[in-house]
């Protein structure tokens, strides 16, 4: 892959920013956008120069093979603001090399490591005002790369574009969730791209969950497509489950995303001296520890949903309702992670990253 060798990026600053008109006390998750945002080409093989722009609408062809075939990746990452008004993002590297993964998976170039960090960390500091302090706020930060070729052959592009804009957040769940176990549909097959961040997958979720929604289940937890007998993850998160005082969740695979959140609760069980068994997790399993009241806890793992506790499940017209426990540990794994995250607390594998 040829790069252009260049760090610069070129900034067109806004020339007024939004922020006033912003009530960050009532933010619904992903609708506010930042001032800026970054963008770069791919064309002629390499990556071009970088830019930050006001963040606006861009005219791109209708031809262009992302609305065609959905040749589309992105990254869900946060950045924190401390009490010090010192800017932080978490494990940031874990979202490059994903990104860069999702990317190979759909056909598209690998985008490069400066590019990356330089883009993200030149965009907060435009942007650091947008970040409140506070253990319950934090900037959504949605690097996404697009095939932008004007051409509707069925093949990858030969034109892409890498962008990032921000979204001051709050809680992406309001509430404790109610799932479904899929019994039916399917997210992912071996083979296929559910472990990457690909914009399809998601839609592909749309239309089973509306309809768990209109049954009264936010969410449904997607099992294997082939047997639907294992519980594999919820789509916005990865899944964990307590049964008795020991957790349990599913390992990555081709059909399973391998989450930043995930990985950092299964360390921090390790640290807390919490059995956390990685292993397939059948329905039935989870189904008789409910029966028998050895399910103390489902929650769920993720950056946007950070931990979020699920509240009843259904399967095979069974419907169970979990009351939080008293030792809840998605509770304390929340704390936690909010603490690390929020320079709150001592981050003992080096998780935090400074925004300079
Ligand atoms: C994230 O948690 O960052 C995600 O990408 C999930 C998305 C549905 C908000």
């Amino acid at each position: 892959m040829s790069l252009t060798n260049t760090h610069q990026i070129d900034i067109q600053n806004a020339e007024n920013s939004k922020i006033n008109d912003v009530d960050f006390n009532n933010l619904k998750f992903g609708t506010i956008f930042t001032d800026h945002m970054f963008m770069c080409d791919y064309v002629d093989g390499a990556w071009q120069q970088p830019k930050i722009v006001p963040y606006q609408p861009m005219t791109i062809e209708p031809s262009a093979r992302v609305f065609h075939y959905g040749q589309a990746v992105f990254e869900g990452m946060k950045a924190y603001k401390d009490e010090d008004d010192k800017v932080w993002l978490f494990r940031p590297d874990l979202n490059f090399e994903r990104i860069n993964k999702s990317a190979a998976r759909l056909a598209m170039p690998e985008f490069p490591k400066n590019y990356f960090f330089n883009g993200l960390e030149t965009l907060l500091n435009l942007d650091k005002d947008w970040i409140k302090k506070g253990l319950d706020r934090s900037l959504y930060v949605r690097p996404f790369v697009i095939a932008t070729e004007p051409a509707i052959s069925a093949s990858p592009a030969s034109a892409y574009r890498f962008i990032i804009i921000c979204s001051p957040a709050m809680a992406y769940y309001t509430e404790p969730v109610r799932v479904l176990f899929a019994e039916k549909y399917s997210r992912s097959a071996n083979g296929g791209v559910g472990f990457a961040k690909a914009a399809g997958n998601y839609a592909a979720q749309f239309y089973p969950t509306n309809i768990a929604q209109s049954q009264g289940y936010q969410q449904i937890i997607w099992t294997d497509a082939s047997t639907h007998q294992f519980l594999e993850e919820a789509g916005t998160m990865n899944i964990f489950f307590r049964v008795k005082d020991k957790l349990i969740t599913a390992p990555t695979s081709d059909r399973i995303l391998d989450g930043v959140t995930r990985k950092s609760v299964i360390q921090l069980a390790n640290d807390m001296g919490i059995t956390c068994e990685v292993r397939p997790v059948s329905v039935k399993e989870i189904k008789d520890a409910a029966f028998d009241g050895d399910l103390k806890e489902i929650f769920g793992a993720g950056t946007a949903a950070v931990i979020s506790r699920i509240c009843a499940f259904e399967h095979g017209g069974d419907v169970f309702e979990l009351p939080e426990p008293a030792d809840s540990y998605g509770k304390k794994f929340k704390a936690t992670l909010l603490d690390i995250q929020h320079n709150r607390r001592e981050d003992n594998h080096g998780w935090r990253h400074p925004v300079k």
